[in-house]
């Protein structure tokens, strides 16, 4: 992996939480908490990474080996490296290359990237950014013929899986947003943007850069037909109208002749319906603590999916991972690979394509270290064998 300018590195940034204090100082509040914030009380939000301290390693110590292999094999996609980037919506409102930029980091440093349905870059343009794999998230915002519009593009450039998020039917409280005043933000009336203007112009490098790509990007793969790309302002409306359920997946697999991993799952019984309903995959998320609040940290639904599930589909996870440690707990425990969202995406709301590199360089040395201090020479030899996860959570 290439390494990145000195700005990013020690003493400046160390850890993840170095680029999310970087993210917080470059862009302006609303943004900030957008990306950060939860749902409600965010006590989903707080667990999701603090659960990864209930799960303890048991290394295996004076075992000594030259390489330390950290690939990983997902849908056929060998990986250099077990994680993969998560859709993260909105992203170009965090930096203009926004998801140009983590496609390209995505390609370079091996692994894959998923583009959100909520993209302010042409899902092409992010295809062509990146030398490596990607996949499509879908939301049926704009509904079915927009869905579908956009799923044929997707396959048209080349996107090699679709990722159906079931754990949306109406956006979640984030009660940071409306505090900030997101929506005013978003929409066209200066007056009621008035109050929150201080804290924009106390953030000119963010702005400067926003007012010269043009401003409030459009959602360029929702096409409405008769109509063309969907405003960023109408996003927690079209949320609600386009809530999904099972028998989507029949009407998809007739556009979507590829794999389809299902994201948003939290017990073994929304698991077997995904294997039951054909899916390649599943990821065991609650949103990043976005949507419904108090449910399962994710680390701690892992197990039940992986009982539930028994081998029958690959599985992912994601959900609060901060650390390469927290990477190698979720595989211990059954995942092939993780996604992870904030974690690259402070980086890329800190400084862009540099920032996410950044932020993949710390896990991927987390990762490694880790391998070597639990004596265990490479990703695909990692069990429960080398942990100790709480009894209760496999039911
Ligand atoms: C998300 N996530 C998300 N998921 C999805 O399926 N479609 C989307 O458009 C978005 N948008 C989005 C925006 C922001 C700002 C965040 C932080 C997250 C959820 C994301 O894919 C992933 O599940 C979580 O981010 C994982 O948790 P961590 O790694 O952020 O703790």
């Amino acid at each position: 992996m290439a390494s990145v300018t000195s700005a990013l590195g020690p003493p400046r940034v160390v850890n993840i939480e170095d680029l999310r204090r970087l993210a917080q100082r470059r862009l302006p509040r609303s943004v900030f908490d957008y990306l950060d914030g939860g749902a409600e009380d965010e006590s989903t939000l707080r667990e999701n990474p603090r659960a990864f301290n209930d799960v303890l390693f048991r290394p295996r110590n004076a075992v000594a080996f030259d390489k330390c292999d950290l690939g990983a094999n997902v849908l056929g996609h060998n990986l250099a490296f077990p994680a993969i980037l998560a859709p993260v919506g909105y992203s170009r409102m965090m930096h203009p290359q926004g998801e140009l930029a983590a496609a390209r980091a995505a390609g370079d440093a091996g692994t894959v990237y998923a583009l959100s349905t909520i993209s302010g870059h042409k899902l092409e343009n992010v295809k062509a950014a990146t030398k490596g794999s990607a996949w499509y998230q879908l939301y049926l915002l704009g509904g079915r013929a927009a869905a579908e519009a956009g799923i044929d593009r997707a396959r048209r450039a080349g996107y090699s899986a679709l990722v159906f998020t079931i754990d949306t039917p109406v956006a979640g409280m984030r009660e940071r947003d409306p505090r900030n005043g997101m929506k005013q933000m978003l929409g066209s009336s200066v007056f009621a943007k008035l109050p929150f203007l201080p804290n924009i112009l106390a953030h000119p490098r963010w702005l400067a850069a926003f007012l010269a790509d043009g401003g409030m990007p459009k959602l360029e793969n929702i096409v409405i037909p008769g109509q063309g790309p969907m405003q960023l302002i109408d996003v927690s409306a079209a949320l609600a109208d386009a809530a999904v359920c099972w028998d989507d997946l029949k009407w998809i697999r007739k556009v979507w002749p590829g794999p389809i991993i299902v994201k948003g799952i939290l017990t073994g019984e929304d698991a077997r319906r995904a294997v039951d309903e054909g899916a390649a995959a599943v990821v065991v998320s609650n949103h990043g603590g976005r949507q419904l609040d108090s449910v399962y940290p994710t680390i701690r639904a892992l197990p039940e999916v992986v009982a539930a599930v028994n081998g029958r589909t690959e599985i992912l996870m994601d959900g609060g991972i901060r650390r390469g440690a927290d990477i190698v707990k979720a595989i211990c425990l059954g995942a092939r690979a993780v996604l992870i969202g904030r974690a690259y995406a402070y980086g890329m709301a800190a400084a862009g394509y540099p920032g996410i590199m950044r932020a993949l360089e710390i896990l991927r040395a987390d990762v490694e270290r880790t391998l070597r201090l639990l004596g265990c020479p490479s990703i695909s030899a990692l069990d429960t064998s080398y942990i100790d996860a709480p009894q209760h959570w496999r039911k």
